[in-house]
C-alpha cells in the first residue's frame, strides 16, 4: 500500500514557499521504494525518478538507453515507499521529440505517481512546457549541462564559461519561466551563472555542479552514499556516508548541510 500522505504532500506551492522564505530545499534520486522511503522520512523535498537509472541501475555509459517503460517502473516503485515528497520524474530521451509524444508520455507518468516532470532542453522546449503547463502538468526545465545531448556537446563538460553562452542562458531561463515551467534545473554550469539566474526567476531553481547560490541542490542517491560508478567521480558530488554510520544519518546529515549553506562547499563549485 502507498505511504502517500496527501495532507502533507509537499507541493509547487510548498518549493515556491521555500524560496520566498529563503529557505534551501533538497532533492535526491531514488528509483526504488525503500530508499525512497528513507529519503522521503528524512524531509528531501523533492525526489527525482531521473533518467539517471540508465547509468546507475541499469549499467549503461549514458541515459540514453532509458525507455518510458523503464521509468514508469521505477516510478510506481519509488511512488509506493514516498511519504510526503514532491515526486518528479525525467522524461527520457526522445520521450518529448514532438508535441504529441509529450503529451502521451507527461499523461503517462502524471497517471503513474509523478506529480511534475523534468524536460532537458532551453528556448525549444518553450513551446511543449506551454502546452503542459496549460494541461495541469508542472514542468521542471533542465539546463545546463543535458546529460541526454551528450553526443552533441560531446562530454560531461561545465557550460555557460563564455560571456555570449551566459547571457544566452539567463535569457533561455526566463524564457522558460515566461512559458509556464513551474522549476529550473542547472547542471554543471559556474556558480556567479547559476547565482544570476536564481537570482532573476521567481520560480525555484534546483542546482546540480552549479555552487551553493541556487535555491536546492539534487544529487543522485548514489553518489551521496559513495557508490558511484564513474571512475574519477565529478567534483560537485560529497559521499556523506563516509562521515555517517548509516543510510538514514547520510541522508539526514545532506538535508541538514544543504539548509545551512554548507554544501555544496568551494570544493564542489565550478568558478
Ligand atoms: O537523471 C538525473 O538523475 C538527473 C539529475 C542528475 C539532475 O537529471
Amino acid at each position: 500500500m502507498s505511504a502517500h500522505n496527501a495532507q502533507s504532500l509537499i507541493t509547487i506551492d510548498t518549493l515556491n514557499n521555500l524560496k520566498a522564505n529563503g529557505e534551501k530545499f533538497t532533492c535526491l534520486t531514488a528509483y526504488e521504494s525503500t530508499l525512497a522511503n528513507v529519503i522521503s522520512s528524512a524531509g528531501v523535498e523533492v525526489i527525482l525518478v531521473g533518467d539517471s537509472l540508465g547509468m546507475v541501475i541499469q549499467g549503461h555509459n549514458s541515459t540514453l538507453p532509458v525507455t518510458m517503460n523503464d521509468l514508469i517502473y521505477h516510478l510506481k516503485n519509488v511512488s509506493r515507499g514516498n511519504i510526503n515528497s514532491h515526486l518528479m520524474a525525467d522524461m527520457p530521451f526522445m520521450s518529448y521529440s514532438t508535441k504529441d509524444k509529450a503529451l502521451t508520455n507527461a499523461a503517462l507518468l502524471m497517471q503513474n505517481g509523478a506529480h511534475s516532470i523534468k524536460l532537458e532542453g532551453g528556448r525549444w522546449i518553450c513551446d511543449l512546457t506551454s502546452t503542459l503547463a496549460e494541461r495541469g502538468i508542472p514542468v521542471c526545465a533542465h539546463m545546463g549541462l543535458t546529460p541526454q545531448s551528450i553526443n552533441r556537446i560531446g562530454g560531461y563538460f561545465v557550460q555557460g564559461r563564455d560571456t555570449d553562452k551566459k547571457e544566452e542562458m539567463i535569457s533561455e531561463a526566463k524564457e522558460l519561466q515566461s512559458a509556464g515551467a513551474s522549476l529550473l534545473l542547472l547542471e554543471c554550469i559556474p556558480n556567479d551563472l547559476a547565482g544570476e539566474i536564481t537570482k532573476s526567476l521567481s520560480i525555484p531553481v534546483i542546482g546540480i555542479g552549479a555552487g551553493a547560490s541556487t535555491d536546492a541542490q539534487v544529487m543522485v542517491i548514489h553518489d551521496l552514499l559513495g557508490i558511484s560508478c564513474l571512475e574519477k567521480p565529478p567534483k560537485f558530488i560529497k559521499d556523506f556516508l563516509a562521515e555517517n554510520d548509516s543510510v538514514q544519518s547520510a541522508v539526514a546529515a545532506y538535508v541538514k548541510a544543504v539548509k545551512a549553506q554548507k554544501f555544496p562547499a568551494k570544493e564542489h563549485t565550478f568558478f
